[in-house]
């Protein structure tokens, strides 16, 4: 099996499969070659996963075609190359089932292979959301259904009235995982309570944040359990439509999503009579252009009626006047996925991890200075630390730990003294961050935070809409000053007056992107002020970034005069002979730091 996701997929899954296919065909084996979708262990891209009668399933990292074709050759003759896997899976629980896959019942190790479950990255997750995603052929709805799948929607038709489902859903305490953490079951009670029709359910896959890309991955991998979500949903609040909101730039989900939308039109699991119990529902996929503030419930619906992507003011909430001016419930993919285990297992069930306020699991993108960049799925209430040491494996070699970032662009940057704090929604925000659909970026010791600020603020001075003044006019503003402390030609009022600003925008925007925008700005002037005074006393910045603060020199008692930096100047700034030191044109540098990053005797320098 091939992770063929669209981060396999860039690092050549499609060569691999190819060289896989041919090599099975070439030595007539009665291999079953199969795509699946991502099981989050991104760093490691392109996997193999191999399946062999009576044995536990093993995964092979970085392969390549070369590797893929000694591989299948090695197998052929009976050697499983342990030496280039790098997990053993002896089965997820499937927590739909309760049962572990038949792989467990095989405890027969291979040596010097580690289990999954012995792993780091993924001895603390819980897959809940996840549970299919790396495990089966995404454009199989047999797997789909032989992994448990479509059976949460059969007994919620056959075994279940409508407020029973909601009834479970409060139980089960379910918060949407799109970022604001709206309770899921209040939500839908409220959509059934309309006798306004027809109803509209969304699914909210914009996910417009840099960094994220758990959504995308679940739809790309299973994206049946996002569907199954929506049936469950359509006949728990009357619901007639449903709608998947998709950014263009995920065509491999778009796809994905279309295939399994056909697959359940032809097997009666969408149309007018699903499971032969009269209830009627279609899915239609609506692509969006791919604008931060789209996600945003009132934007995304402008943008499906075909206006301009702008917020409105609300209420009205869409569950009273949504799509076309009629109900409508919008939830995140992730939230859409956890529906059939709440349907499946019971409220209780599904309560019973988490923190007293948020439950179950939530998925995140793990990115940034960590030694395993992968999508993982926790439980709530596991600690930043646990996340960000043990799973994400820590910073890499040579650099410490600087901060990390939750909830994307307008999430807050929280350092080492708060990363005891457990994940939660309202822990989180405490802190002066956000939980946000799930980016978690890690920051180490070569970040400047007044330049990490400033590159939000750009984004999101970007992204904003520019319908509400404060917004538009705000960010703008505070973009400007902290460009002019990054600068070096910021004052000590400034951060007073960034402050004052960041507050004035947050309590005076329309939407929820400007009442989140302020925070990388507002949680870095908390946690990191010395480094903002340090930028407008010393005119220094301390992770030596900011460009115009640092210049670049070249130590002649360490330089050989390889001419390697020399090469890679496109300004033209190095000067000397070869074999000689050389000297940098500080007028001419642009500081961009390429001869920095090929010079082998680490001769150049930034001060
Ligand atoms: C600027 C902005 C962007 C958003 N982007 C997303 C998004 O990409 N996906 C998402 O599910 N929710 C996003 N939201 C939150 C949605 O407005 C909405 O709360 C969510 O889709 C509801 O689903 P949930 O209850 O399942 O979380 C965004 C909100 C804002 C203010």
């Amino acid at each position: 099996m091939v992770g063929m996701g669209t981060c396999g997929l860039a690092t050549g899954a499609d060569e691999v499969y190819e060289a896989i296919f041919d090599e099975v065909k070439r030595l007539k084996l009665s291999y079953q070659v199969a795509g699946t979708g991502c099981i989050g262990w991104c760093c490691e891209e392109p996997l193999v996963d191999v399946c062999l009668p009576g044995r536990p399933r093993l995964t092979y990292g970085r392969m390549d075609a070369h590797k893929a074709r000694e591989l299948v050759r090695g197998l052929s003759e009976g050697d499983l190359k342990p030496q280039w896997a790098i997990g053993l899976l002896t089965g997820f629980e499937n927590p739909l089932t309760d049962i572990r896959t038949r792989y467990a019942k095989q405890t027969a190790g291979v040596d010097g292979v580690r289990r999954y479950e012995d792993l780091p990255l993924f001895r603390h997750q819980v897959r809940w959301a996840s549970r299919n995603c790396g495990v089966i052929d995404p454009s199989s709805l047999e797997e789909y259904i032989a992994r448990g799948g479509y059976f949460a929607l059969h007994r919620a038709l056959h075994a279940m009235h409508p407020a029973e489902i909601i009834a479970e859903l409060n139980h089960s305490l379910l918060r949407g995982r799109g970022g604001a953490g709206f309770p899921t079951g209040k939500k839908w009670e409220l959509l059934r309570r309309q006798d306004v029709t027809p109803k509209y359910l969304i699914c909210n896959a914009d996910e417009g944040d840099p960094g994220a890309y758990m959504n995308r991955t679940l739809l790309e991998s299973d994206p049946h359990s996002v569907l199954e979500g929506m049936i469950i949903g359509a006949y728990a609040t009357g619901a007639t439509e449903g709608i998947i909101y998709v950014r263009e730039e995920y065509p491999l989900a778009v796809k994905r999503m279309q295939e399994a939308i056909s697959q359940a039109e032809k097997a009666g699991l969408l149309g007018d009579d699903i499971f032969n119990q009269g209830l009627r529902f279609q899915i239609r996929i609506v692509k969006g252009a791919g604008a931060f503030v789209c996600g945003e419930e009132t934007a995304l619906i402008a943008s499906v009626e075909g206006r301009v992507g702008e917020p409105r003011q609300r209420p009205p909430f869409p569950v009273e006047r949504g799509l076309g001016g009629k109900p409508t419930c919008i939830n995140n993919v992730e939230t859409w996925a956890d529906i059939p285990l709440i349907v499946m297992r019971g409220g209780d069930w599904y309560a019973q991890i988490g923190t007293a306020t948020s439950k179950g699991t939530k998925t995140f993108c793990l990115v940034g200075a960590v030694k395993n960049t992968a999508l993982v799925e926790v439980p709530f209430g596991i600690t930043l630390r646990q996340v960000v040491e043990e799973v994400g494996g820590g910073v890499p070699e040579g650099r410490k730990f600087k901060a990390v970032q939750t909830g994307g662009p307008s999430g807050g940057c929280i350092p080492e003294s708060l990363l005891d704090l457990k994940v939660d929604y309202e822990s989180l925000t405490q802190a002066g961050s956000i939980m946000g659909s799930g980016g978690m970026i890690v920051m180490d010791d070569s970040t400047c935070m007044v330049d990490i600020a400033k590159y939000f603020l750009t984004f999101l001075a970007d992204e904003s809409c520019g319908k509400c003044f404060s917004c538009r006019e705000g960010l703008q503003r505070m973009q400007q000053i902290v460009t002019h402390i990054s600068d070096g030609h910021g004052c000590e009022e400034d951060l007073d007056l960034l402050e004052e600003l960041g507050w004035m925008v947050r309590e005076t925007s329309l939407c929820g992107l400007g009442q989140t925008a302020p925070n990388p700005v507002l949680s870095t002037l908390r946690y990191f002020r010395d480094e903002y005074l340090a930028h407008v006393r010393e005119k220094r910045c301390p992770a030596k970034v900011c460009k115009q603060l640092i210049a670049y020199r070249i130590d002649p008692t360490v330089c050989d005069g390889c001419g390697a930096c020399v090469r890679v100047c496109t300004s033209e700034a190095i000067l000397g002979e070869k074999k000689q030191a050389h000297t940098i044109d500080k007028a001419r540098c642009s500081k961009c730091g390429a001869c920095m990053e090929v010079c082998q005797p680490k001769a150049v320098l930034v001060e």
